[in-house]
């Protein structure tokens, strides 16, 4: 679903032309670019670009997770490793009990089900919709979930394979027809306990039952999709759902555990450490940059022209999170881990990330310091996000998502994008 807004929105279209507009502005870089055609030249300049825009220090900056997935070693929807080099998250939680206690009940570690069993349709087991002379109908029983679109005297059924999506928006299912995948055209959204139409997908009534149905994804598509959504779905660079484990579990992000396990019980300390990827050894950027792999980086987003999709960037954290003055400013780094235990179901108490904030600026009264670079508010003693990380709704998808563009942000005010 992430994945929609560009593909239906502007991936497609001809990026070079948005690159210029959303270049910082200054004067030469702009005129160096107008004089620089070639693509590796571009590249070349944007690097530098991110030095100007997220006002970083060189060599920790965002980068493309084209580029990170390019590198060696591992990082996050990497598919490259063999399906043997993954145990599970079952055989980590026999030695990271901490980490392992409350994981299985993050979004993250179910981020994707199969349909059946899937939270929207065993409690819904008669769906249906309505899209000018289609109507839909998802239909629980036996042991499947089917989908039925009927329009002018013929119909479609399929069976729903998955069922993406922990529940926060909704449900988006995915199936496949001979050998090709396809993303629901209907979504289940949370707070109307209602199907209606998958973001991305148009509104208007379909041209076909085929297309009424769903979309059609490319293999590439289906492989991003599992590999945000699923753990060790492509091995060996081929996709095999067959023997995936469902949800970004342990090894979605320190990478494939056998050989750590294996080096447990090899007695050498320093083979148990190396053995795993541990993500607290990441410089801000790149821990920024690691998360982004599913979240996007700040630089997937510039790339694909941010103000195409406008407020809808919301949505990318770090996009957001990077062009605080929070991130910006000197040395002050912040990321995501700083407010969000990726083994912990995210907070929903406001009071909770107050400490978060108040580790870099300073309470009210307080003389400045090295060690708290961030000026105190001269408003609020508390409950900081709830002024400066304000809720951005969303009534396409039926959700609100919350600003990480840290800022003075008076009520009412556009979004910046
Ligand atoms: C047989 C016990 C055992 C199992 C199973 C195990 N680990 Fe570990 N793990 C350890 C020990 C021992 C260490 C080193 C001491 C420590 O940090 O707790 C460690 C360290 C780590 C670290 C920190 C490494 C560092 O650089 O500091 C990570 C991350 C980690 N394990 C992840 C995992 C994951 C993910 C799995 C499952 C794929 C897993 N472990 C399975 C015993 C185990
Ligand atoms: C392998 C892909 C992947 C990586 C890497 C990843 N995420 Fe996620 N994350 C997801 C997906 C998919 C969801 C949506 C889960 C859902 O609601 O179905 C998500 C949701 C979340 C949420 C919202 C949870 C909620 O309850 O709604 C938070 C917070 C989050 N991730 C934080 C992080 C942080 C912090 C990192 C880096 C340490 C990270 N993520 C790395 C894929 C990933
Ligand atoms: C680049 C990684 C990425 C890809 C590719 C991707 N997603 Fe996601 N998806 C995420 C992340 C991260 C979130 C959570 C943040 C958000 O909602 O934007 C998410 C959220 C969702 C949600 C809402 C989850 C909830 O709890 O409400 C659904 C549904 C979903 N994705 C379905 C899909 C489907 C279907 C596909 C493929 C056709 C797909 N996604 C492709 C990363 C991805
Ligand atoms: C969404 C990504 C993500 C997932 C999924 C994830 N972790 Fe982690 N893990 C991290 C990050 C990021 C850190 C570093 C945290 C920090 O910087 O404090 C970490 C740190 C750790 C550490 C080292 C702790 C330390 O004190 O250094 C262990 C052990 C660990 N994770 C085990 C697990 C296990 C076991 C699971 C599955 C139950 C798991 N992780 C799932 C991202 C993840
Ligand atoms: C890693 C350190 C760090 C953390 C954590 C942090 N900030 Fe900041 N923040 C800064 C720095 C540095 C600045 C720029 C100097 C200043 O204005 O104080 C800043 C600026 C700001 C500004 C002024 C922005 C503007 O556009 O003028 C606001 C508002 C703010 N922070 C709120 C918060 C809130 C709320 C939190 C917690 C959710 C938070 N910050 C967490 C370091 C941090
Ligand atoms: C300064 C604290 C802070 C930082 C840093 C931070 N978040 Fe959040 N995040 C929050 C708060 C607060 C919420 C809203 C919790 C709630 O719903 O009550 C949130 C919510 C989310 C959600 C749920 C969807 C939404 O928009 O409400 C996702 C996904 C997420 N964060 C991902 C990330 C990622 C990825 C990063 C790193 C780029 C990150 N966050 C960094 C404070 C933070
Ligand atoms: C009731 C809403 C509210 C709450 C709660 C709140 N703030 Fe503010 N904050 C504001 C407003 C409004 C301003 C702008 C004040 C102005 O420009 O005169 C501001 C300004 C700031 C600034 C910029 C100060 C400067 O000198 O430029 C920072 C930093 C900041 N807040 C941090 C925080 C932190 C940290 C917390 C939690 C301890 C917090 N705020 C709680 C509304 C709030």
């Amino acid at each position: 679903m992430i994945d929609n807004v560009d593909v239906t929105s502007y991936t497609h279209r001809n990026k070079v032309p948005d690159l210029f507009s959303k270049l910082p502005r200054v004067p030469t870089v702009r005129r160096c670019l107008a004089v620089l055609g070639s693509a590796v030249l571009i590249a070349w300049v944007l690097t530098w670009c991110d030095l100007f825009a997220q006002n970083a220090e060189p060599g920790d900056i965002s980068r493309l997770t084209a580029v990170h997935l390019k590198a060696t070693g591992w990082w996050p929807t990497k598919g490259d490793r063999s399906r043997n080099d993954y145990v599970g998250a079952a055989a980590c939680t026999k030695c990271h009990a901490s980490q392992a206690a409350l994981f299985q009940r993050t979004a993250m570690a179910r981020a994707a089900t199969r349909a059946v069993g899937a939270d929207s349709l065993r409690e819904n087991p008669h769906l249906t919709f309505q899209i000018g002379s289609y109507r839909y109908q998802i239909d629980n029983s036996a042991g499947s979930n089917v989908l039925k679109v009927s329009a002018r005297g013929s119909s479609l059924s399929t069976d729903l394979l998955w069922a993406f999506g922990a529940g926060r928006i909704g449900q988006t299912y995915v199936y496949k027809k001979k050998d090709h995948y396809y993303e629901s055209h209907l979504t289940f959204y949370t707070v109307p306990q209602a199907l209606d139409v998958t973001p991305g997908h148009p509104h208007t009534e379909p041209l076909s039952l085929e297309e009424g149905a769903g979309r059609r994804i490319s293999i590439e598509e289906t492989r991003r999709c599992f590999g945000c959504h699923t753990t060790a779905s492509t091995t060996k660079n081929g996709f095999e759902p067959q023997t995936m484990f469902l949800g970004v579990s342990c090894e979605a992000c320190h990478g494939p555990g056998a050989d750590h396990v294996a080096a447990t019980q090899s007695g050498m300390d320093e083979l148990v450490i190396s053995s795993i990827v541990n993500p607290a050894r990441l410089t801000p950027a790149e821990s920024v940059d690691f998360c982004g792999a599913c979240h996007r980086t700040w630089q997937d987003v510039v790339s694909d022209g941010p103000t195409r999709i406008g407020t809808l960037n919301v949505r990318f954290a770090p996009y957001r999170l990077e062009n605080s003055q929070c991130w910006k400013k000197g040395n002050a780094r912040i990321n995501c881990v700083t407010c969000h235990d990726p083994h912990r179901p995210l907070s929903l108490d406001p009071a909770s990330y107050d400490s978060r904030c108040l580790q870099c600026h300073l309470a009210a009264g307080a003389n400045k310091s090295d060690d708290h670079p961030g000026t105190a508010c001269p408003v609020g003693i508390q409950l900081c996000v709830t002024c400066h990380m304000p809720k951005f709704r969303n009534s396409a998808m039926h959700t609100t998502f919350t600003d990480h563009w840290i800022r003075i942000a008076p009520p009412g005010a556009p979004l910046p994008d």
